[in-house]
């Protein structure tokens, strides 16, 4: 029989979408996948209709129909103050999922070594070895998840890494980079001239005090940073696969045959669609931050009832929540019993991490808030269980 790929033995499928699959499978609440459960902003299903019937059901340009990379250039200009040429600054990807692949197979030879922060969003694991290259973790410590600078310029240091990976706002952390940590990972990475490859799909779910800071906007930035980012979050479509890498020309040179040769193209009606998006006024922002500050206060709420430890988010939707009181031998074990027993799914943290840490799970809340109450309704029954030593 032939032998499938060795690199393949080096990860399993997905441990997020794996929860999915569970919580369908128990009729849970799934608070593991990061997707919201309500409607995209009514102006992009109108566009979408639209486009239903519109000439876009062909093959759009490989990098983007012209149009969404036009909208896009403005929307990105408006947030970041970059002026972005749309014709030789972006990439239109399959959700920022491929971003990732193609900025890191644009990076990376087989061989080089990227820093990547643990705990880390699981995909940055399987694009470092599906590119060939190799991870270096420096981990971000609980409570604050911040990182030590001494261990962050040892780690460029010793490994002389060709890219590092941020997640900025931080799945599964929800830490925010400060513009100090920034300047800091830029000013290494020109020291050992490594690329900066920014994940930011959670750009405009940052909760006050704490403010996005764009690192391809900073000081010496532009040569090195590859941004990838995705419509998924911020207009809630997961499933229209819309997103980008945006760097300098190039770079984008690069990136282009790569993304050509591993999807050709984005889907050309949900690009002309999603320019409505692009379009709204900054007032549809400022929403989206309420609407999650205020799904934040619902959840968390719920969250401290239990009893159970966690590190309040500074953005994005998730919480790594401490189950350790409930004695659980593996987090593993733990998710599956709040999938079968609570009936709410989390994903273990394990899954984000390099260090053996099975400590916590993370659950998200990008639900509506009816979804929100009653699984933190579901919740509030691990309180008689804290403390107790389960199997
Ligand atoms: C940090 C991070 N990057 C990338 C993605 C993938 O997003 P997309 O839907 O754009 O592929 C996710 C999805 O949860 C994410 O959390």
């Amino acid at each position: 029989m032939p032998v499938t790929a060795t690199r393949l033995a080096a990860f399993t499928e997905s441990v997020i979408r794996g929860m999915s699959r569970l919580a369908a499978k128990h009729g849970a609440i799934n608070l593991a996948q990061g997707f919201p459960d309500f409607e995209p902003p009514e102006e992009l299903l109108v566009a979408l209709e639209r486009a239903t019937r519109g000439p876009n059901h062909q093959y759009a340009v490989t990098w983007g129909a012209p149009r969404f990379r036009q909208a896009l250039a403005r929307k990105i200009h408006a947030c970041t103050g970059l002026a972005i040429d749309p014709d030789q600054h972006l990439v239109v990807t399959c959700g920022s999922t491929e971003a990732m692949m193609v900025a890191m197979m644009t990076a990376c030879n087989p061989g080089d070594r990227v820093i990547v922060f643990s705990p880390f969003y699981e995909n940055y694991a399987a694009d470092a070895i599906l590119s060939g290259a190799e991870p270096v973790y420096v981990p971000l410590r609980a409570p604050e998840f911040n990182y030590d600078r001494t261990e962050l310029e040892q780690a460029f240091a010793r490994s002389k890494p060709k890219a590092i990976i941020v997640c900025n706002p931080s799945n599964p952390t929800g830490k925010v980079f400060t513009r100090e940590e920034l300047l800091h990972i830029l000013q290494l990475a020109e020291q050992h001239d490594a690329f900066v490859i920014m994940d930011e799909p959670y750009e405009h779910i940052v909760y006050p005090p704490h403010q996005h800071v764009y690192a391809s906007a900073l000081p010496g930035a532009w040569e090195r940073v590859i941004t990838c980012n995705s419509l998924s979050k911020t207009y809630s479509i997961t499933g229209w696969r819309l997103g980008y890498v945006m760097a300098a020309p190039r770079i984008i040179a690069e990136a282009r045959k790569v993304h050509d040769f591993l999807t050709v193209g984005a889907a050309a009606p949900l690009q002309e669609a999603a320019v409505a998006g692009l379009e709204l006024p900054a007032s549809y922002y400022q929403g989206l931050i309420n609407l999650y500050a205020k799904k934040k206060e619902v959840f968390l709420g719920y969250l401290r009832q239990t009893g159970l430890p966690f590190s309040e988010p500074q953005g994005a939707y998730y919480v790594l929540v401490d189950i350790s009181s409930l004695g659980f031998a593996t987090d593993t074990a733990a998710a599956e019993w709040f999938v079968k027993e609570i009936g709410v799914a989390g994903v273990p943290g394990s899954s984000f991490f390099r260090e053996p840490e099975h400590r916590f799970i993370r659950f998200h809340f990008a639900k509506k808030e009816e979804t929100l109450h009653a699984a933190g309704q579901k919740l509030l029954a691990v309180k008689k269980f804290a403390g107790k030593k389960m199997v």
